[in-house]
């Protein structure tokens, strides 16, 4: 599992083909980046920072640029391959960084402690950083420093289709997730998928930093 999710695997996905989950062609995933762009407008209407992490070839981070011009994003994906495309195909975007990252040392380590956001998501792919987080013993402080690094009122967003593979992974992380921020929002959705040729189920929660700094 720990071999399977590790950064020269995704990066064989991203080298066999662009855009493995067709993120930019996808009707499913289209309507899933403008169901989790509405929460973000519904609780943080004007971000000023947003933060993606795993951002694959940045296709929903170029959607969140376009929606907030006025915000600096940064998206972070573990895989060299996605960074350095989605760096040439959105070089014309001043207001996006891209970063290639493991979600789990960023969060935890390399982030400047000074450093918050008032959006942060992560979508479909709390699976692949979960079993590490839990063998690394950092299931608890991850989740802490994701609160942390929201300003007072930011946001984590959240979006991942319901599966065997994911769904104690996601109870589990919302579970936690809940004792620190306010769940505010938490719609579950059903859709046909053209990739997968099925109809989908999928959740898109919002949670929200409530104590101050
Ligand atoms: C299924 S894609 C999701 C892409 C994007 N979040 C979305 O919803 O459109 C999963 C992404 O997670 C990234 N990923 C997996 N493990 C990671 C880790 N430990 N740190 C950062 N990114 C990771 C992969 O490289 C891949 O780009």
């Amino acid at each position: 599992m720990l071999r399977k999710f590790n950064k020269r695997s995704f990066d064989k996905v991203f080298t066999r083909c662009e855009d493995p989950w067709r993120y930019s062609t996808s009707d499913y995933e289209k309507t899933k980046y403008l169901r989790q762009l509405e929460a973000i407008r519904k609780f943080s209407p004007q971000p000023q920072s947003i933060l993606e992490i795993s951002c694959a070839e940045g296709v929903f981070t170029d959607i969140l640029s376009q929606a907030f011009p006025q915000a600096k994003i940064t998206g972070v994906d573990i895989s060299q391959i996605a960074i350095e495309r989605a760096r040439e195909k959105y070089k014309d975007r001043p207001n996006i960084t891209f970063i290639e990252a493991d979600a789990i040392q960023f969060v935890c380590r390399d982030l400047p402690s000074q450093q918050r956001f008032d959006v942060i998501i992560q979508s479909e792919s709390l699976h692949y950083i979960f079993a590490r987080l839990v063998f690394q013993r950092k299931l608890r402080s991850y989740w802490r420093e994701i609160a942390n690094r929201l300003e007072k009122e930011g946001i984590f967003v959240t979006a991942h289709a319901i599966n065997i593979q994911t769904r104690f992974v996601l109870l589990t992380c919302y579970s936690i997730l809940e004792k620190l921020c306010q769940q505010v929002w938490k719609a579950k959705y059903r859709e046909w998928s053209d990739f997968r040729r099925r109809r989908i189920k999928y959740d898109v929660r919002v949670f929200r930093r409530v104590s101050a700094h």
